[in-house]
């Protein structure tokens, strides 16, 4: 099986925007967190999130079912190659999240790039970011408007657990790589 080295290296070739990278790391960091908080295998679930948009740079509108026989190919295991397809629910694939590590996905995706775009506009970042503040971007539509409300909604519902509950630990695992990201508060500090 190939290990997160092996998945650095393939995100690396296939995507260029520090953006999109950055966004990989944050649901890997997510989905990582969640891995471990219910006794599964950080090492596997994390695969999914860190290469969950392979192709979306280099074929948007293949994605995600361009990268699949890449995954296939190389031996990653079936569990992620489905939680990848499964991410895209129901806008570019009939395949509906149900495991445990696609529901988490899921729930993980589009929440994390909210949280991300809420630590840009703190000067603290993530440092002593809270749930509520995360909530009233979330009912502000023309905050982070790419960020699709429907999805965070129907992850909320797929992961079953209380709103401030299910933010709160995307926080945590985005806040675990947090330097990566450049989104604590001495990078807030550099940027202005
Ligand atoms: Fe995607
Ligand atoms: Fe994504």
């Amino acid at each position: 099986m190939p290990d997160r080295t092996d998945a650095v290296a393939l995100l690396e070739e296939w995507v260029e925007s520090e953006a999109l990278r950055k966004h990989m790391y944050a649901v890997e960091a997510a989905v990582r967190h969640y891995a471990v908080k219910m006794g599964e295998d950080p090492d596997v679930w994390g695969l999914a999130g860190l290469l969950h948009d392979l192709d979306w740079e280099k074929f948007p509108q293949e994605h995600p079912h361009r990268a699949i026989p890449v995954l296939e190919e190389r031996g990653y295991p079936a569990e992620v190659v489905r939680a990848v397809v499964a991410h895209a629910y129901p806008d570019r694939g009939d395949v509906a999240p149900e495991s445990a590590l696609e529901r988490v996905l899921y729930a993980c995706d589009e929440l994390s790039g909210l949280v991300y775009a809420c630590c840009l506009v703190r000067p603290s970042g993530i440092d002593d970011l809270k749930p509520r503040s995360v909530v009233k971007k979330l009912k502000d539509r023309s905050f982070a408007a790419g960020v699709h409300r429907d999805q965070v909604a129907r992850g909320l519902e797929l992961i079953g657990l209380e709103r401030n509950e299910h933010i709160q630990n995307v926080i945590d695992g985005l806040r675990s790589v947090g330097e990566q990201l450049q989104i604590r508060g001495v990078d807030q500090a550099a940027r202005s």
